[in-house]
């Protein structure tokens, strides 16, 4: 199998092929998405609510991102693994930034970090990238600063945000940036940063007018089923599907149904 590398993404851009991403955080998921062809596959800091049961992606640390980026890349063939840099491990300056994402890549074997920010995070994606690293920019809602902005709503609504995250792009793409991702913004904004920018712009609740999409796969495939945001699809019922198997299996238990000789020694 050809593996997927930066290379492979921006000649999908070029020739108008949708790139698929999907977070993942262990190995059996991970596995999943690999053998069904998925392009990248994010280890987001996503992990701390979905995984972890966070409110926010603030807590998770640089060992646990880590830890579950090392379980993704085991059981990955062929798809491009990214993987977030948690709050507080890359916005002190940009040693801390480039010191973190060396553990990321030696320890986890990971093929790419991401970052949320523009302007303001400029010199940290200078020097990681400088180290040969590639970076995938963040913009439109990052929820690491979650406490700046208060909610979880559309950003750049208005001129000044949008212009201010127009600008971003370029930078990020400027510094060397293999791809970025927005998130929760006006189609038609995401859709004018996709043709300014060369390198590609994976969208989230951005719109069809993206060189790609990406979702959180337990979102997508209804394990979890509070988060029910208009932008995401429901590709399956996971939750009920697995809730059913339990009901059946401790039925199964209570009654002495299981388990039969068969299933004996
Ligand atoms: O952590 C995450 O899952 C993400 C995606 C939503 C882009 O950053
Ligand atoms: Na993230």
């Amino acid at each position: 199998i050809k593996r997927v590398t930066t290379h492979t993404l921006q000649e999908m851009k070029a020739r108008g092929e949708k790139i698929s991403m999907l977070t993942a955080y262990d190995y059996s998921m991970a596995g999943i998405l690999d053998a069904a062809g998925i392009d990248i596959i994010l280890v987001g800091d996503s992990a701390s609510n979905v995984m972890a049961g966070h409110e926010t992606t603030l807590p998770i640390t640089l060992d646990q991102m880590i830890y579950h980026a090392s379980s993704v890349v085991r059981a990955v063939k062929r798809a491009f693994v990214v993987v977030d840099i948690p709050f507080g491990s890359y916005q002190g300056n940009s040693s801390e930034a480039l010191r973190s994402t060396i553990r990321i890549m030696k320890e986890s074997g990971a093929h790419a970090v991401k970052v949320e920010g523009g302007a303001e995070i400029k010199e940290s994606v200078t020097r990681i990238l400088s180290a040969g690293v590639p970076v995938m920019g963040h913009l439109g809602l990052t929820p690491q600063s979650i406490y700046k902005f208060g909610t979880y709503t559309v950003r750049a609504k208005e001129e000044k945000e949008a212009e201010k995250l127009l600008s971003d792009a370029k930078v990020l793409e400027e510094c060397g940036c293999f791809a970025i991702v927005l998130e929760k913004i006006p189609a038609k904004l995401a859709q004018k940063v996709s043709e300014t920018v060369a390198i590609p712009v994976i969208g989230i609740g951005a719109g069809a007018y993206v060189d790609g999409q990406v979702l959180v796969v337990h979102d997508m495939l209804g394990i979890t089923q509070e988060f029910q945001p208009r932008f995401l699809r429901q590709y399956a019922d996971l939750r009920g599907t697995m809730l059913n198997a339990v009901e059946n299996y401790i039925q199964d238990v209570k009654s002495k149904d299981f388990p039969n000789e068969k299933e004996s020694y």
